[in-house]
């Protein structure tokens, strides 16, 4: 199969570099080896670029450039929040409060902490489309709570949550507010001046920057620990060399997404309810997963009873598709995902489960393909469960 036959469906677990992106980086790695930190000219260059990358990501959040910290990627600014947050506690407070939705990076942090340093964990439910209500958070937070980490929009279902809300009581109460917003930032507006978060989690890979790289946004005055130790880069938060080709490939990917972001939210919001329609239309029993409306503009996800959710995606391979079933991160395992569990689908639906995520290269012709190909993919692989078993 030819990659140009390849019809691409998988965005919200990479996209592929922006052309834009891939050239500031290779001046970088060509014309500007200095290390940011060196006093000489080369140096001094290099710091350039970073505080210019700086400035960017900064100004697409309503940011000040002092608080951004550049990270690894999206899971290592979870980890920064999560453990520097809690690092950071004073006297008896020890109390975290997330969801279930959440992705890996936090689940698994905020778990570990719990098991290891003895934070009170409360994971709270969603509801079947996958929010969290304002009023549990709230019911949730007492005079010990440190930290509570909501995402913003979810990875697998595509689910918003209201953060501005979750981030307005947590504020009056004095609690910091993290949220991972790894899949919303660069695809819907996010502007810290008027969401009342004091962390914020992104990484460069999800809106077409390279892999790698990603960034945590740190309110002035919020509470944090450095989880590393070394030369003091990053103002001490996230100290080693900054890796400046992917620091620029960042700041660029943040202008150009700004930049597109609402043409393609229409864009990718038409095409996205076409796939909605088109595969209820087609495939009967299909289960639309996630909220209707307030969800990512580019995630169609469905269950189809009786399917097998990495049986869907290696048949739709076979045809040229690149999709997901549930997350990315956990594709292979063979578990339903967490976050379908938690929408309270029975386990058996929930393993037929598929994330379609458009993205700017995705055309019309793309959609009206899988359309084609998926009805009968998800008929055979059902006659095929309902045959009984060779004994
Ligand atoms: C919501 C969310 N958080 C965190 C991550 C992890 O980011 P990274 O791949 O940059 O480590 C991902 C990546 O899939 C994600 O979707």
């Amino acid at each position: 199969m030819n990659a140009a036959t390849r019809v691409y469906l998988d965005h919200a677990a990479t996209t592929p570099v922006a052309p834009e992106v891939a050239e500031a980086m290779a001046r970088v790695l060509r014309e500007a080896h200095g290390n940011p930190s060196s006093a000489y000219a080369e140096g001094r260059a290099a710091r350039v670029l970073v505080d210019q990358a700086r400035e960017e990501v900064a100004a697409a959040l309503g940011a000040s450039g002092s608080e951004i910290v550049f990270t690894s990627g999206g899971t290592e600014a979870d980890n920064l929040a999560l453990r520097g947050t809690f690092a950071a506690r004073k006297g008896d407070a020890d109390g975290i409060v997330t969801t279930a939705v959440e992705h890996h990076a936090v689940l698994d942090t905020a778990q570990d902490l719990a098991e290891r340093l003895h934070a009170r964990l409360v994971v709270l439910p969603v509801d079947r489309q996958g929010r969290v209500s304002v009023s549990q958070v709230t019911a949730a937070l007492d005079l010990r709570t440190v930290l509570v980490s909501v995402m913003h929009g979810n990875n697998e279902v595509g689910t918003l949550q209201p953060i501005a809300e979750i981030g307005a009581a947590c504020r009056a109460r004095g609690v910091t507010f993290h949220s991972d917003a790894v899949q919303t930032v660069g695809a819907v507006p996010f502007d810290v001046a008027t969401i009342p978060v004091d962390l914020v989690s992104l990484n460069a890979h999800k809106f077409y920057g390279p892999k790698g790289v990603g960034a945590l946004y740190v309110r002035r005055g919020t509470r944090l620990v450095t989880l590393q130790t070394g030369g003091g880069q990053e103002r001490g938060r996230r100290t080693g060399t900054e890796n400046v080709a992917g620091i620029v490939g960042l700041g660029v990917a943040m202008r150009v997404a700004a930049e597109r972001r609402a043409s393609e939210a229409e864009r990718q919001t038409r095409l996205r309810d076409r796939l909605f329609e088109g595969i209820v239309a087609r495939v009967p029993d299909a289960l639309l997963t996630g909220h209707p409306t307030q969800r990512l503009p580019n995630n169609a996800s469905f269950c189809f009873p009786g399917t097998q959710g990495e049986a869907l995606v290696v048949a739709l391979d076979l045809e040229g598709f690149a999709v997901s079933s549930g997350s990315a991160c956990t594709s292979g395992n063979t578990e339903p995902s967490h976050v379908i569990l938690a929408l309270g689908i029975e386990r058996e639906v929930a393993q037929g489960s598929l994330r379609l995520t458009v993205g700017r290269d995705t055309t019309e012709a793309d959609v009206e393909a899988l359309l084609e190909a998926l009805p009968p993919i998800v008929a055979r692989l059902r006659s095929i469960s309902a045959e009984p078993a060779l004994r």
